[in-house]
């Protein structure tokens, strides 16, 4: 019964009501009422001009078997899966193929051939036209999405030029993509010198919300991957309305344009911090239980995502384990990397919450994450949630800041001063089965081996002091915001093609 359990879950997170039919149940539904009518209108006709007398237990028996013969030969010749795609004629084809095996396992149980001839004869109609019919419509909708459809176009990365986003453009170059990045570069553009002088990369300056730039970017794209947005609870807590709209309005904006454009995968950078609190390890199916305005963000996001999603739109949403690691952009308000830059910078590492459990991913990893999903077969994440981090990396955060401790304890003696009481509350452990067995993901680097490589970069003159404002989101964010509140920016950015 898991496995129903889950199936109503995932239904009612994505948002569709328990009224609302997806499309694979509405095919479902469809092929077994006909079948089911089909199978009474050949049992009377059987009954009154070839038996001239009424019907027996068998051919009852045959009747409501025909239900689940017709969708069990369906679902094992692909109808319900690889083929939902398929044109018209070739879902028709195998549809014959499936109602013609389902009328001789009605002939066997009924013993009465003709009853199963006259069952196919009605059933096959409908079932099949329908396909052809509904194969006709779609195919008007494709051609006049095809204009912009482009299968092997650039994979547009929206916030590539953040922390996440530069190793992610990385990562898909090395593995041979066209990349094109959208960023209105809150932190500068330098995490981006290393690829501009790859002929498959290119680079777009601006906001998500600027909906011209948005188009621009878009155009002729394969893939979405969107990682613009405030990050971290302090950040999200500068401007409740300015969070909401570049976490929110932006990302539905963003979904718009892609599948207006005929863009049709997506993926969504979301976040474990969902999950908030929880005494249990948690998985993709656990309650959520946001405990900041980031977190409820990302919620609300994923279900704009997933709510009344296209046969031919692929969305993914990753949900992040906390980051850890060198980039191009640092970020020193990771605890991971915070705890590196107190060690090396002060020699004291300061815990607040060190019973906290959280998980941790190194920031390349997550690149690699992307790029996988990027790559994956389109029906295998379909509107699924992935918790993206490895369960090797499930830590405490005293655990963590030991590991610190140990490590940069290499260098220079390292102290560990402890607070209880923290102000973030998170505290989870995460399951990482699911991206486990679909994708085969799991960290290559583990929490030394990303300490180690932190601690050399602060050593090779790689950052900054830690508390310089040029890494502080919160500042950033700021600036961001007073040009939010500038009615000259929002007509702007709202005036499409107005440029
Ligand atoms: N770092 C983490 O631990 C972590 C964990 C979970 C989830 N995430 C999510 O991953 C994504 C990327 O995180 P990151 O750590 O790389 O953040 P980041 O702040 O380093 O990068 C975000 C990038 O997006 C850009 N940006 C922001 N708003 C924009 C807009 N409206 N239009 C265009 N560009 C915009 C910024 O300039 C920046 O370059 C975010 O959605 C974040 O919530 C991060």
């Amino acid at each position: 019964m898991k496995w129903l359990r889950s199936y109503v879950e995932s239904r009612l997170r994505r948002g569709i009501s328990a009224r609302a039919l997806g499309p694979n149940e509405a095919r479902v539904l469809y092929d077994a009422t006909v079948t089911f009518c089909a199978g009474l209108i050949a049992l009377a006709l059987d009954a009154a001009f070839i038996r001239h007398i009424g019907p027996d237990m068998r051919l009852l028996a045959a009747t409501i078997a025909l239900v689940p013969l017709v969708s069990a030969t369906s679902l094992a010749l692909g109808i319900y899966g690889r083929l939902r795609f398929a044109a018209g004629a070739r879902k028709a084809a195998v549809l014959a193929v499936a109602v013609t095996i389902a009328a001789a396992g009605a002939a066997l149980i009924s013993g009465d051939v003709p009853f199963a001839f006259l069952w196919l004869a009605i059933a096959s109609g409908p079932i099949t036209v329908a396909r052809l019919l509904l194969g006709i419509a779609q195919a008007a909708r494709r051609s006049s999405l095809a204009v912009a459809a482009n299968d092997r176009g650039p994979v547009l990365v929206i916030g590539g030029a953040g922390y996440i986003g530069s190793h992610a453009v990385e990562r898909l170059l090395a593995s041979g993509h066209t990349v094109r990045v959208l960023d209105r570069l809150m932190y500068g553009r330098s995490s981006l010198d290393d690829f501009m002088t790859n002929p498959r990369f290119s680079f777009i300056e601006g906001d998500a919300a600027d909906i011209s730039r948005l188009t621009e970017a878009m155009r002729g794209a394969s893939a979405v991957v969107h990682l613009a947005g405030l990050v971290g609870d302090p950040a999200c807590a500068v401007d409740a309305d300015f969070t909401r709209h570049t976490n929110i309005v932006v990302t539905r904006m963003v979904r718009a344009i892609a599948q207006s454009m005929g863009v049709r995968r997506f993926i969504f950078s979301s976040s474990c911090s969902v999950y908030g609190t929880s005494d249990q390890p948690v998985d993709e199916l656990s309650a959520l239980n946001p405990v900041s305005l980031y977190a409820q963000t990302k919620i609300d996001s994923e279900r704009e995502l997933l709510t009344n999603v296209p046969d031919d739109f692929f969305i993914t949403i990753l949900r992040f384990a906390t980051v850890f690691g060198h980039s191009r952009r640092p970020r020193f308000d990771l605890v991971g990397n915070l705890f590196v830059a107190q060690a090396i910078e002060d020699g004291l590492i300061t815990v607040i919450g060190p019973e906290q459990w959280r998980p941790f991913i190194h920031v390349s990893d997550l690149g690699r994450a992307i790029v996988e999903t990027v790559d994956a077969d389109p029906l295998l994440v379909q509107s699924q949630i992935f918790n993206v981090g490895d369960e090797r990396l499930n830590t405490t955060i005293l655990e963590l800041a030991k590991a610190v401790q140990r490590v940069a304890g290499e260098v220079r003696p390292v102290e560990i001063s402890i607070t209880d009481d923290p102000l973030d509350k998170r505290n989870y452990a995460v399951s990482f089965a699911k991206i486990q067995r679909t994708l085969d993901f799991r960290a290559k680097t583990l929490l030394e081996d990303g300490i180690r490589e932190l601690i050399e970069n602060h050593r090779h003159g790689a950052y900054a002091h830690y508390r310089e404002e040029a890494y502080s989101n919160v500042a950033m964010t700021r600036r961001a915001l007073e040009r939010f509140h500038d009615p000259d920016e929002l007509s702007r950015i709202y005036a499409p093609l107005a440029r």
